[in-house]
């Protein structure tokens, strides 16, 4: 089904040549202009600074409206996804492209949890790490150091390798970041448990000790659930792009998700809800960083403060995802009993942008992660967890591109190309000459 008002023809000249395009059609929003002969055709290559309006694929995997804050997974809106699936079940629909029957989300959650566990030399790799090491760096070290003991499953062609790297990457994820924890706060490492169910066990790896169990608050396993969903996959963002990348070299499953791990990590992308609650922090401690005072600080151009998780690459109106945290942070704060001022703050603030024409005007709104660290402090998670839980969630949609990727025999091997402004050609100096 194809939405017939797109227009199908499309041309480009340069110079005095003129060369006819191809119009790929999208089943909705925005059709794709084919411009892949014109660098052999007009000696001319395109130029799209961080590709903001260029489509480096084509995808069946989500939909984003930025203009109207729609996201729906394989045709499902996030709103339905958040409120009836479980986070497997998303998982589920990102990789193979249909909401599971109950056998097979039954197959599949078996699938996972029998692979929960880390190989016992892992624990010396962590012992490595200090105490002080941020979970990020761990979490994508330890991606690289587990896919050691998969060598079978590297071969990106073969199918079986795909689901046994898949089934081991998203049952193992939440023992890493656990793990990652317990070092942080020098407690026994915890094993994960196959009488609970994926987010009840990695609740309990994170809070528990081997002299208790922790006490899994539903309301906290229903919230993370959500959070989970909420992140599960975004597009072409610039985490999903960097495994599309590398894995377009016929890298590994497990060394592709590393290498977006690292992009996540970045404060304008999945590190932004650290960034949001230390500045919400920063505002609520230091007086003389007052909320009028951040406004105007993330209006100045010359000061490189910015509002963090405010503004989006594509949302020009609200994230749905924003709207759906913001409705459940008020929620989960009086069920698990917790009156966090830095949400009051993050509500003012979310209001005093929204009046202010310099935000109104560049349709900067609340994105996914401006109330989402909010949501995490409440459910007990430190600040510095925050991006790892980001990573666990963004997971499937990871998995789903770099499957997408390599069935698409076009995207293989990513080479850009580049507008060259460097010197033409210099002879050589001897270093006594220069
Ligand atoms: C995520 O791509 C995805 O899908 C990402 C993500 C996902 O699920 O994978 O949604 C997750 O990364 C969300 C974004 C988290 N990052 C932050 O919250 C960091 C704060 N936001 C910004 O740094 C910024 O909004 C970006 C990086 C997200 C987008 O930057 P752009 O593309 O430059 O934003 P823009 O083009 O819309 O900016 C237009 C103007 C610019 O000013 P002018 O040149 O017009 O004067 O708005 C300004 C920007 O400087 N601006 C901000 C701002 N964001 C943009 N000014 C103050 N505070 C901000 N937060």
């Amino acid at each position: 089904m194809t939405d017939t008002s797109q227009p199908t023809t499309a041309s480009i000249t340069v110079g005095d040549s003129e060369l006819d395009l191809e119009v790929l059609p999208a089943t909705i929003g925005s059709p794709g202009v084919d411009v892949s002969k014109v660098r052999a055709s007009l000696n001319a290559v395109t130029y799209d600074p961080g590709f903001a309006n260029t489509a480096g694929t084509r995808s069946a995997v989500t939909y984003i409206d930025g203009g109207a804050g729609t996201l729906r997974h394989r045709g499902y809106a996030i709103e339905d996804l958040a409120e009836k699936c479980t986070f497997l079940e998303v998982s589920y629909l990102l990789l193979f492209g249909e909401l599971p029957t109950r056998e097979e989300l039954d197959n599949w959650t078996t699938s996972v949890r029998s692979h929960t566990l880390l190989s016992e030399e892992m624990k010396r790799f962590f012992d490595a790490f200090p105490r002080s090491a941020h979970p990020m760096a761990i979490l994508s070290s330890a991606t690289n150091a587990i896919s050691t003991f998969y060598e079978a499953y590297y071969d990106p062609k073969s199918a079986d390798a795909f689901y046994q790297s898949a089934v081991r990457l998203i049952a193992k994820m939440p023992t890493i970041a656990a793990w990652a924890y317990k070092k942080s706060v020098s407690q026994p490492y915890m094993y994960p448990r196959n009488d609970l169910t994926y987010i009840e066990s990695f609740l309990n790896m994170m809070f528990g000790l081997p002299v208790e169990d922790a006490k899994v608050d539903p309301v906290v396993a229903r919230a993370l659930n959500v959070l989970l969903i909420l992140h599960a996959d975004h597009g072409q963002n610039c985490s999903t792009a960097t495994v599309r990348f590398v894995g377009s070299s016929d890298a590994n499953l497990f060394a592709s998700v590393a290498a977006g791990m690292n992009a996540l990590w970045g404060p304008l992308h999945g590190g932004a809800n650290q960034a949001v609650v230390e500045m919400l922090s920063e505002i609520h401690d230091d007086p003389d960083m007052t909320m009028e005072k951040a406004i105007e600080r993330a209006k100045d151009r010359d000061d490189p403060f910015r509002l963090m998780g405010f503004g989006h690459r594509v949302y020009k109106n609200f994230d749905p995802r924003a709207q759906i945290l913001k409705r459940f942070a008020d929620d989960v704060l009086s069920r698990v009993g917790i009156d966090d001022p830095l949400l009051e703050i993050a509500k003012q603030l979310e209001a005093a942008a929204l009046e202010d024409e310099y935000f109104v005007s560049r349709n900067l709104y609340p994105n996914v992660d401006f109330y989402s660290g909010i949501i995490f402090r409440a459910l007990g998670f430190p600040t510095r967890m925050f991006t790892v839980l980001f990573a666990i969630g963004r997971l499937p949609g990871w998995i789903a591109n770099w499957k997408e990727m390599h069935d698409d025999p076009a995207t293989r091997i990513a080479r850009p190309r580049q507008i060259y402004e460097g010197p033409i050609l210099r002879d050589y100096l001897p270093i006594t000459e220069r």
